[in-house]
């Protein structure tokens, strides 16, 4: 089968074995497959595995040539021992490495079932940025009905899930904030609504999420952005309020005020599944799979799929994905 490759930071499709399903595995022909941010890191190389307790070693980063992709839609074509509750036909949509290929193989706790009225296109869209962000809200966050949650880089496919989730699981007010003021303005043209839209840069960013909270401040925060908005975050994060760290496009360091985390008793906590056991990731994956399924069916969720490409383009879906340019998701199709 058809599959892409990145060896050097340098993409190619390559003939690979189809692989089969082991027991509690299912085999998905892939029709169309999401690109995130995190591909990135597996084309340069740069992505760390190990569950050791301290930094991972270099042989733990990957090297030579390495399958990437991470989620899919597609239709169940075998089912391997001791699965129940999958069956050759079913359309679904999964988290699954090695996502740019015509089969991919995955564990069957971790697929869920295609809304009907999702595109197998924008169902390849869903499942990382959204269980991503359910983890990070509800698993990790603990956001409660009535809580107020600050979404950033609402542009990025976790912003754009993140601030939906949270509306659904009931967040009181949702503030979105961005870098770039355009990306407020194409958010809202998308329908997707917040009770605050934010420039970051803005100077009175605190009072005026102070003033939306009622002088509470945010319960939770999903970060994607990392160093340059913590100082910011610390100070509009409530009594008791949770910032989870789900990504660091702006940077990996930050300054901390160590006296503000004791005083307000704010929970900083890192997300990845990178570290989690395929039990936890399943259960994570569960967890979210009827909120986000329901969601869409009901037609309150939605997914924005800024451009589609087709397998042999994958490098060029890349570098789209990497331009700043777009807003939502780069989808590549299979058949
Ligand atoms: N923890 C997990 O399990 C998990 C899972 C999925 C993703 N992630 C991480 O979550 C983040 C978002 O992923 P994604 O796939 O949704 O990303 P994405 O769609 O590629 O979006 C990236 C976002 O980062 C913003 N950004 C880039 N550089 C920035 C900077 N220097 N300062 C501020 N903002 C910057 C961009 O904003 P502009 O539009 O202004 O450029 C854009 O909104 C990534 O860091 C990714 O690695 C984590």
């Amino acid at each position: 089968m058809k599959a892409a490759v990145a060896e050097d930071g340098t993409i190619r499709i390559d003939d690979v074995a189809v692989p089969e399903p082991g027991a509690g595995e299912v085999q998905i022909k892939v029709a169309a497959a999401g690109l995130n941010a995190a591909d990135k890191g597996l084309i340069t190389g740069h992505y760390i595995r190990g569950t050791s307790i301290t930094k991972p070693t270099a042989s733990e980063t990957a090297t030579g040539p390495i399958r990437f992709g991470m989620e899919v839609s597609g239709v169940v074509s075998a089912v391997g021992a001791d699965v129940s509750g999958s069956a050759v036909g079913d359309e679904v949509m999964a988290r699954a490495n090695g996502a740019f290929a015509e089969y991919v193989v995955t564990p069957a706790a971790d697929i869920f079932a295609k809304p009907a009225g999702l595109s197998f296109t924008d169902a390849a869209a869903v499942p990382v940025t959204f269980i991503t962000a359910h983890d990070a809200l509800s698993t990790l966050g603990g956001l409660q009905e009535g809580q107020h949650v600050l979404v950033n880089a609402v542009s990025s496919g976790v912003g754009v899930a993140a601030l939906q989730l949270a509306k659904l699981l009931g967040a009181a007010t949702i503030v979105g904030t961005a870098r770039n003021r355009d990306r407020l303005a194409d958010l809202a043209e998308h329908g997707i609504a917040t009770d605050l839209a934010l420039d970051t840069a803005d100077p009175q960013f605190i009072d005026k999420v102070l003033d939306a909270t009622d002088g509470h401040g945010i319960d939770v925060i999903v970060d994607s952005v990392g160093s340059p908005e913590w100082a910011q975050h610390l100070q509009v994060l409530a009594i008791g309020g949770r910032l989870v760290s789900v990504g660091r496009s702006g940077g990996t360091s930050a300054d901390v005020d160590l006296d503000e985390v004791a005083r307000k008793r704010v929970s900083l906590i890192g997300a990845t599944f990178r570290t989690r056991s395929r039990e936890e990731t399943s259960a994570v994956v569960r967890r979210a799979a009827d909120v986000i399924v329901d969601g869409f069916a009901a037609g309150n969720l939605k997914v924005i799929v800024d451009r589609v490409f087709p397998l042999e383009d994958v490098a060029q879906a890349e570098s789209w994905m990497t331009s700043g340019k777009r807003i939502g998701k780069v989808v590549v199709e299979l058949s």
